[in-house]
């Protein structure tokens, strides 16, 4: 894993990347409309190319490499998986519903279940199921439907982190609309949360696979040492990137990657089979947290649908931030006081402006995504596994 800039931080970022990628070896050893919502941003395009013309610049003095082009295939995933997903809400709902006789309890949790979200997470699972089952079975195997419930699940799952995040933020919107926590007293929405967790759990067990059952609870033990770890900071430089990328695992690529691997394994996938639909899933989901991190400094709150800059707001040292540091190091101080000195966030966001703070985090984005196509790759060509290529596009280039 190659790195922009002449920072040393790109260095050792480099080498945290590839041994985040042996850990994980090493462990598993033991519809158009929503094509839309993604959006196409210009600004990332220009980050890119931004991006890429730095790179050239430095190339002669930095040990690196292009990061390569991402797939232009004509395929949209949204739109080859309409019949897949175009219930996959509902069936959300009626299972919340059906497990409780309380109103509220109802109302609360699936109030984020609303068809708003990108959804991201089921298309990806079903995309992947399809693409493993087509690189198995050709023509002979459609969709499980275990595989259609862990996309269920899977949902589910981010959902109810959501909903708890919500309240440890005390966040105002979500998906243009007040958030949970906004309209109902934080015991209420905890429990909802709970909830949620608990009816994917029945799910889960519904499966009767043990080795699917351990490898979706791990994503629930990831999520919340991903958002424990959020709360402390480290004090050095190497420290504070290490923390973040392994707290970005568990906060955000663990789920996709998992949800990936559980697909797999249910169609009867191989150990090696299972670690391509992992490693699909992690690199994914490290990019899209990358370009998450990477919009709180750069969209609107309107097109966010959540307010921007939130991070820091929160005392959060994000990549950007973190790269920014190598060049300006007075933000130290203020990672290190959480920005909680007044004009430290103003300050920082500055800051980060005017580093290569957000080019480089758009690489660092760009190369999981590289590494997911090259995932990808390995599957038998199939609409499917085309549109798995796509998905890193969309991630790459949303601006929501
Ligand atoms: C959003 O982060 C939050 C997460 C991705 C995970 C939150 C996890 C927990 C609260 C642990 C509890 C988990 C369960 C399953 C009960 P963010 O605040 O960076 O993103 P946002 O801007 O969308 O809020
Ligand atoms: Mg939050």
């Amino acid at each position: 894993m190659a790195c922009i800039g002449p920072g040393r931080l790109c260095a050792r970022v480099e080498k945290w990347c590839q041994l985040g990628h042996s850990i994980q070896v090493r462990r598993r050893t033991s519809n158009y409309v929503r094509i839309k919502q993604f959006g196409i941003q210009p600004f990332t395009r220009t980050l890119v190319q931004s991006c890429q013309s730095h790179h050239r610049r430095t190339l002669s003095s930095i040990r690196t490499q292009q990061p390569g082009s991402l797939p232009d295939y004509q395929v949209d995933p949204y739109r080859l998986l309409e019949d897949d997903l175009k219930d996959v809400y509902d069936d959300i709902r009626e299972e919340l519903q059906r497990n409780t006789t309380e109103p509220e309890l109802k109302t609360i949790a699936t109030y984020y279940f609303d068809g708003q979200g990108k959804a991201l997470r089921p298309m990806v699972a079903i995309l992947m199921a399809r693409a493993i089952n087509y690189h198995m079975y050709k023509e002979k195997s459609g969709l499980l439907a275990s595989q259609r419930q862990v996309a269920m699940i899977s949902e589910m799952i981010h959902s109810a982190s959501l909903v708890h995040d919500d309240v440890v933020d005390q966040a105002d919107f979500r998906r243009g609309k007040p958030s949970v926590n906004v309209l109902w007293n934080h015991k209420k929405v905890a429990m909802a949360g709970d909830f949620i967790l608990a009816v994917a759990c029945m799910m889960i067990s519904r499966l009767q696979d043990d080795d699917v059952t351990i490898t979706l609870s791990q994503v629930v033990t990831d999520l919340i040492q991903g958002e424990f770890m959020q709360l402390g900071s480290k004090e050095t430089e190497n420290e504070r990137f290490a923390h973040y990328l392994t707290k970005t695992y568990r906060k955000t690529a663990s789920l996709i990657a998992n949800s990936m691997k559980a697909t797999a394994m249910l169609a009867g996938a191989d150990e090696s089979l299972s670690e391509v639909a992992f490693q699909y899933g992690r690199n994914v989901g490290l990019a899209f947290q990358l370009v998450d991190d990477l919009l709180d400094f750069v969209s609107s709150s309107a097109a966010m649908g959540k307010p921007t800059a939130a991070d820091l707001k929160l005392g959060l040292a994000t990549a950007p931030v973190l790269f920014a540091c190598e060049r300006y190091p007075e933000l130290n101080p203020m990672i290190m006081r959480r920005f909680q000195e007044p004009g430290d966030v103003e300050r920082a966001f500055e800051l980060v402006h005017k580093s290569q703070g957000l080019e480089q985090t758009q690489f660092l984005a760009r190369k999981h995504c590289i590494e997911a196509v090259r995932q990808a790759s390995s599957l038998t060509d199939s609409p499917y596994q085309k549109g798995l290529q796509v998905v890193t596009d969309l991630v790459i280039n949303r601006m929501k």
